[in-house]
């Protein structure tokens, strides 16, 4: 490089620039409110602002007003410090469509004046897909139904929300993992938080207890109105058999005959 003149040197880097995939903007703190003095053709593709429309503005021309104050500040200490920031940020295209903006800045010193160098870096679709992955954690663990243990020998577990049959097929097992690891001899479920489907959820119920019954453990039904308690006693015969309580002390009492 050092062998080429000077222009074409610097002819050469701004190609590179224009041709890195990498959004590069340059800004001069010793100029009022800290404006771009360079972008390069990858900044305009991403954000759609041409060159000759930004230079001499700060970059918050990107911001809208649900852009995060928390990085904003971080940015503002960094620049104020002369420390180098990376956040990700909401930003906002010449089009008024948004994206998550990967913001790296960096302070360099040529010829002993100081510059800001800003690579912005669009990551929408890891940002969305993290989104997706932190909505699955929160399904997981609306699944997980924690069971609770009441005494050495009793476990309880609340039903809420709906119950689907991938919900209950996961309290079948945790249930049964449960009382075979402790050799809980009695199991409350209790359902007040539940939506009462009640075919379909007695059904369910009489499943859990039969496999219950044969790991040798005993299941009481709690948080039942008085309402359902009338429509189970009418169903078929094997629903009798569920043992149904209002409140989860009543089933300690009778667990405790
Ligand atoms: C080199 C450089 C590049 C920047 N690029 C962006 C950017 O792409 N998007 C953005 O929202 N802010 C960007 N900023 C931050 C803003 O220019 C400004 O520093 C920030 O909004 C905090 O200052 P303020 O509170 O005065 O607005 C950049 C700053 C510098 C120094």
């Amino acid at each position: 490089m050092k062998t080429l003149s000077y222009p074409t040197q610097i002819s050469l880097f701004e190609a590179m620039l224009d041709g890195s995939r990498v959004a590069t903007s340059v800004t001069d703190p010793a100029l009022p409110d800290n404006p771009l003095i360079y972008t390069n053709q990858t900044f305009e593709s991403l954000t759609g602002y041409p060159q000759e429309e930004v230079l001499g503005q700060n970059c918050r021309f990107l911001q809208g007003i649900d852009t995060d104050q928390l990085m904003l500040q971080k940015i503002r200490k960094a620049v104020e410090t002369e420390e180098s920031v990376t956040v990700t940020l909401k930003n906002y295209r010449k089009d008024g469509s948004s994206f998550w903006n990967r913001l790296n800045i960096e302070p360099v010193t040529v010829d002993g004046h100081l510059y800001f160098i800003g690579t912005q870096t669009d990551v929408s679709v890891e940002y969305f897909q993290r989104q997706v992955l932190a909505e699955k954690d929160e399904e997981i663990s609306r699944l997980l139904l924690p069971i609770l243990s009441i005494s050495e020998n009793m476990g309880a577990v609340t039903l809420v929300g709906e119950m689907t049959v991938e919900r209950f097929e996961v309290l079948t097992t945790k249930l049964s993992e449960y009382v075979q690891k402790n050799r809980t001899q009695h199991i409350i479920i209790d359902i007040s938080g539940v939506f009462w489907q009640l075919n379909h959820f007695s059904l369910r119920l009489l499943m859990i207890q039969d496999v219950l019954r044969l790991m040798g453990s005993k299941l009481y039904i709690t948080g039942i109105s008085p309402k359902a308690a009338i429509e189970i006693s009418e169903l078929r015969e094997t629903t009798k058999s569920l043992l149904t309580f209002a409140t989860v002390q009543s089933a300690i009492e009778f667990s405790q005959r």
